[in-house]
């Protein structure tokens, strides 16, 4: 065996040459890489092999470029130097491919004669989702297997392709058994030379080109159909441009010129540094400074869930679905009917329903009356109403029927845990899962540590979140913990404008614009105005009172802050604005002609505040956690990278001065957080802050 670097080893196997990664954790196209990539092919070629195969140790083959150098300057060699010595190899090169194939990964293999892989592997160019394009010749070789169409979905979606059906597409041409990938790459290499098999190029293949060409329309109505999901994003229409050249330009050579200019374009673009500063920020999350890694777990073999409502059936749906036994007790039958039966139906309706599939899940539930039921339950997730009466009645009760060291968790939105766990013998098994509405759907697991919570319950309960498909993120007790929190400023700022004179449609459509996905009063009318309304209490109060009064409850009585037609397209409303007005006029008001700018302002600069506050509190690791909470939990457009990120671009000194330039004039909804003031004091960003 030949050490080629400190992370490539070459060895010769009779004819076939197998050159072995090995960068942990996921083989990243690092400095070390290609240079081990470069200097092994080229020692392969000279050796007296007759063909070489590329293969990966570890948990994958190359995940990607090395996304931490992004940015900075490129040493040894280039990516595109270490491609050209593979495709022009004079002996058969064959990928030998396992786990995930990515980006430059994939890439790579491209320029490989042949690739194979296992079952379990995956392949797929997901640049775009760190608002980037393949800029190592995927736009370009993509579309020459698999057809442009094909290839438009794959770079703008971002999709790992499992390979089968990537044998399927042709970017695969051998499926090996698994666990067998080295022992099935050599024999396809000894194969491939005794059958004489020709050294493919992609990039010479121009026949899903030439189809190409006869439907120039293919373009115009891609980026047509997925206008509303690539809004905000830069990178899908750089994406689908580099497609687009691979057909419109004369040779490959051309297209990889375009392809490289409009990755530059992304490179150097303010969109994909959120996104990559998100990457990380994502993985950041997992890690908190006194949970280390090592820290034991619970096993969690059976959870229950009290309360079948909005939040109950959907968090039974994500133990379900990696089957995990569920028991949901509820207080009455037709509540518990009525839950059971809401989650058949979401199974149901959801895309690629499969009856078989349903009735697994659905076997995975069981309903029942009686909290005696949660005795043998792992973890019990309370998501009752919420009512700190209720919610200590009901941990009372679990403290006796819970088996030890079973962890009670409760859903509670804004309630104190610490409070909560009071009731118990035991507040060290007692922990917040704030899960978000619809909660089978939605990312986000605010993750509550109490005052007592004991470490293994925090481990325990970021491993099942990411088991369950949800992204964690680590909060400490206070009202409404770190997403809740920070949508009350702007919730309030938003209540306030409308009183100064902006219409709820103003402000919609400046944080539409922004890039949430609705602003709060379209958000309000979809959620209905009536949550905790209670019509016999209801004295024309506020606005929202009084569109209650008149049945405006929403979208789904027609008519809220908005009216809507039958087909829920939302319209500003006269009546809405009547009684807008009606109320400004009886404050004694004048309304005034507000900004947009004042509007972006206003609602987001006290969330950063906030979240500064949240940060010096100690109810945040870090400020990165925080942008991790709105991007999933809340809509914030994360080519924006989170609202701490987005305050660090306009820089803490700028949100400063207008906090107190708005605390001048309004008050002190406004008083900078002492954390902002420090950090524009010192020049510095909320990503610089560390705890402690
Ligand atoms: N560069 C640098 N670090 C990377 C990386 C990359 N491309 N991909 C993953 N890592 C790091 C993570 O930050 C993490 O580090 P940590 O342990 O210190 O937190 C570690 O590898 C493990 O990653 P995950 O926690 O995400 O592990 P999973 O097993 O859950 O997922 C994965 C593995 C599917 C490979 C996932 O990490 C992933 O999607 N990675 C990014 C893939 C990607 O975007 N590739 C394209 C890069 S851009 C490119 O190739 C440009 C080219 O076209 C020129
Ligand atoms: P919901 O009103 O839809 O459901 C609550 C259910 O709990 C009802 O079916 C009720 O019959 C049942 N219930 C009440 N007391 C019970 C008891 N003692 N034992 C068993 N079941 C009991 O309420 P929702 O919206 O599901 O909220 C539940 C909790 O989740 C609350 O704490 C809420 O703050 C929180 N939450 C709600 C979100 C939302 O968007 N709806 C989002 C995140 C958290």
């Amino acid at each position: 065996m030949t050490e080629i670097n400190s992370v490539t080893t070459l060895v010769q196997e009779g004819d076939v040459a197998v050159l072995t990664l090995n960068s942990p954790p996921v083989n990243a196209l690092s400095a070390k890489v290609r240079e081990g990539l470069d200097l092994g092919f080229k020692q392969a070629i000279e050796s007296d092999a007759e063909a070489i195969v590329l293969i990966c140790d570890g948990r994958t083959f190359i995940a990607g470029a090395d996304i931490t150098e992004f940015g900075g300057q490129m040493a040894g060699p280039s990516l595109q130097d270490v491609q050209a010595t593979m495709e022009n190899s004079p002996k058969p090169v064959i990928a030998a491919i396992h786990g995930t194939a990515l980006g430059g990964g994939l890439e790579v293999a491209l320029c490989a004669h042949y690739r194979v892989a296992v079952p379990s592997a995956k392949v797929g160019l997901p640049e775009v989702n760190i608002g980037l394009l393949p800029g190592a010749g995927g736009t370009q070789r993509l579309p020459r297997i698999v057809g442009v169409q094909k290839a438009l979905e794959m770079v703008t979606s971002g999709q790992h392709v499992p390979a089968q059906q990537a044998l399927a597409m042709g970017l695969v041409d051998e499926v090996v058994e698994e666990g067998k990938l080295r022992e099935g790459a050599i024999a396809f290499a000894n194969k491939a030379l005794a059958e004489n098999k020709p050294l493919v190029k992609v990039r010479e293949n121009n026949a899903k080109l030439e189809e190409a060409k006869g439907k120039p329309e293919i373009f115009a109505e891609f980026r047509k159909a997925n206008a509303r999901k690539f809004r905000g994003f830069q990178a899908p229409e750089n994406n689908i441009k580099a497609v687009e050249a691979a057909v419109t330009t004369g040779s490959f050579d051309e297209g990889i010129a375009e392809e490289r200019k409009l990755f530059m374009e992304l490179m150097m673009g303010p969109q994909s540094a959120a996104q990559r500063y998100y990457f990380f920020a994502e993985r950041q999350a997992q890690k908190i400074p006194d949970v280390p890694d090592d820290t034991p777990t619970r096993p969690i073999k059976k959870v229950g869930v009290l309360g079948a409502g909005t939040m109950g059936g959907g968090i039974a749906m994500n133990f379900a679905n990696v089957g995990i036994p569920v028991t949901i007790v509820e207080l009455k039958q037709d509540a518990l009917d009525r839950g059971l039966s809401t989650i058949r139906k979401n199974y149901e309706r959801s895309r690629g329903a499969d009856p078989a599939q349903t009735e697994k899940r659905m076997s995975m539930l069981t309903g029942s009356l009686d909290r005696a039921d949660l005795a043998d339950c792992d973890l019990i997730i309370e998501a009752v109403f919420e009512r700190m009466d209720i919610k200590k009645e009901v941990f009372a009760a679990l403290d006796k029927i819970a088996k030890p060291g079973a962890i009670l968790a409760s859903n509670t939105s804004y309630l104190n845990v610490d409070e909560i766990a009071s009731v118990t013998s035991r507040p060290q098994d007692v922990i917040g899962l704030h899960f978000f509405s619809p909660a089978n759907v939605m990312k986000l697991l605010e993750v509550i540590r109490g005052e007592k919570t004991a470490k293994d319950v925090i481990a325990t309960s970021m491993k099942l979140a990411k088991q369950i498909g949800k992204i964690a993120v680590l909060a400490g007790v206070c009202p409404g913990f770190i997403g809740n929190r920070m949508l009350s400023q702007r919730q309030r700022e938003a209540q306030k404008l409308v009183m100064e004179g902006a219409m709820p449609w103003d402000i919609d459509r400046v944080l539409y614009d922004f890039g949430f996905p609705m602003g709060p009063f379209a958000m309000s009318d979809l959620a209905g105005l009536d949550i905790g309304w209670v019509k016999e209490n209801s004295k024309g109060e506020s606005i929202r009172d009084v569109l209650c009064e008149m049945d405006r409850r929403g979208q789904k009585t027609g008519a809220g802050y908005y009216d809507y037609d039958e087909n829920r397209t939302a319209k500003p409303s006269p009546v809405t604005e009547k009684i807008i007005n009606d109320f400004i006029a009886k404050s004694g008001r004048n309304p005034r002609k507000i900004s947009d700018e004042e509007i972006l302002e206003r609602c987001v600069y006290p969330m950063i505040n906030e979240g500064a506050k949240i940060l010096e509190e100690g109810k945040a690791i870090r400020s990165s956690d925080i942008d991790v909470v709105w991007v999933n939990g809340y809509g914030w457009p994360v080519y924006r990278g989170g609202p701490m990120y987005y305050g660090d671009q306009i820089g803490t000194a700028k949100v400063l001065a207008k906090m107190k330039e708005f605390q001048g004039a309004m008050g002190d909804d406004f008083k900078p957080s002492a954390l902002l003031e420090k950090l524009a004091a010192d020049g510095k960003k909320f990503s610089d802050f560390k705890q402690g």
